[in-house]
């Protein structure tokens, strides 16, 4: 009998993908990168990796097609309400919020125009990919206006003529601002997730998904966390310890020759700025080391 391989699907390229791979990468996972191949078998682990678009991922984990998907909360939302609209199946498990792929769903329009609240666009067109999640939030609000559903270039459809506003993706607002757009309103704040189809029978695999799980929860915590050393007065160690951002269990060396000295090493959950280094050096702290760490596991 051939083993059951775990099928996770990931954008082919756009914003997320090289941030997806590294994180897969970081979870321990061999991936010959041949981004032009559909499918790739990871080495040493029974997973197989998709290359598709980031529309279809929604579908695929929903259907069932693969079993985790890596995807914009913005996509998911979308085609859930697409899905639903026509009665089909839009079930799927939300598994991890993950740390990248930050972006928004917004309404913008012209900087000549003066927007001054969502009723003003009471009767317009408004440009999006996004035509279902735009549609809900007009609703939501009482606004009736013309959805113009375009799948590329929707910066440009003010500008053209097609539309008085759009509701597009901005994460840096180059975009918005190179086409003299100003951003409105926030309809949606998004970032990558990991999702998972509705059920998995197989037992192996649903235990294959609990280890991806810990490990991408492992590599996120390392990322924000730091190891910590230094020298210290051991009548500063109190003092000391409760700078350490989120570092509960410190360790406590004796240093070699030294009465009044110890060594401390801790973990920081946190970000070590310079200006908390400055302030362990005026509670009398030496040879201060901040490492980053690798990986991670409670
Ligand atoms: C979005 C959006 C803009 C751009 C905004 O496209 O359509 O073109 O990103 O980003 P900025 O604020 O940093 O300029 P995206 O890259 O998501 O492409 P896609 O919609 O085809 O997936
Ligand atoms: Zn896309």
């Amino acid at each position: 009998m051939t083993e059951k391989r775990l099928k996770i699907a990931v954008q082919k390229s756009g914003r997320l993908s090289d941030a997806t791979l590294d994180i897969l990468k970081r979870c321990g996972l061999r991936i010959n990168q041949s981004k032009n191949k559909l499918i790739t078998h990871v080495k040493n682990m029974p997973i197989d990796i998709l290359f598709v678009r980031d529309d279809d991922i929604p579908g695929l984990v929903m259907e069932g097609v693969v079993d985790l998907g890596f995807v914009g909360d913005n996509i998911m939302q979308e085609v859930s309400l697409q899905r639903a609209k026509f009665g089909e199946q839009a079930e799927f498990v939300k598994l991890i919020a993950l740390d990248y792929g930050h972006c928004r769903l917004s309404i913008a329009t012209t900087e000549e125009q003066n927007y001054t609240s969502i009723q003003d666009l009471s009767g317009c067109r408004i440009a999006t990919s996004y035509p279902y999640s735009l549609g809900r939030y007009l609703e939501e609000q009482g606004v009736s206006a013309k959805i113009v559903h375009l799948t590329g270039s929707v910066e440009v459809a003010p500008r053209a003529g097609l539309a008085d506003a759009i509701c597009d993706l901005v994460s840096t607002g180059v975009t918005l601002e190179a086409n003299g757009l100003r951003e409105d309103e926030v309809i949606l704040r998004s970032a990558a997730t990991l999702v998972r189809r509705p059920t998995i029978e197989n037992e192996a695999l649903k235990q294959l998904v609990d280890r991806l799980i810990v490990r991408i929860n492992g590599v996120m915590q390392a990322k924000e966390s730091k190891y910590i050393m230094l020298h210290a007065p051991k009548n500063q160690v109190d003092a000391i310890i409760n700078l350490l951002p989120g570092a509960e269990k410190p360790t406590i060396l004796p240093l070699a020759g030294s009465d009044d000295q110890v060594a401390i090493h801790a973990v920081s959950t946190e970000t070590v700025f310079w200006e908390t280094m400055e302030s362990l050096k005026q509670l009398g702290g030496s040879s201060i080391l901040v490492l980053p760490i690798e990986k991670m596991m409670e």
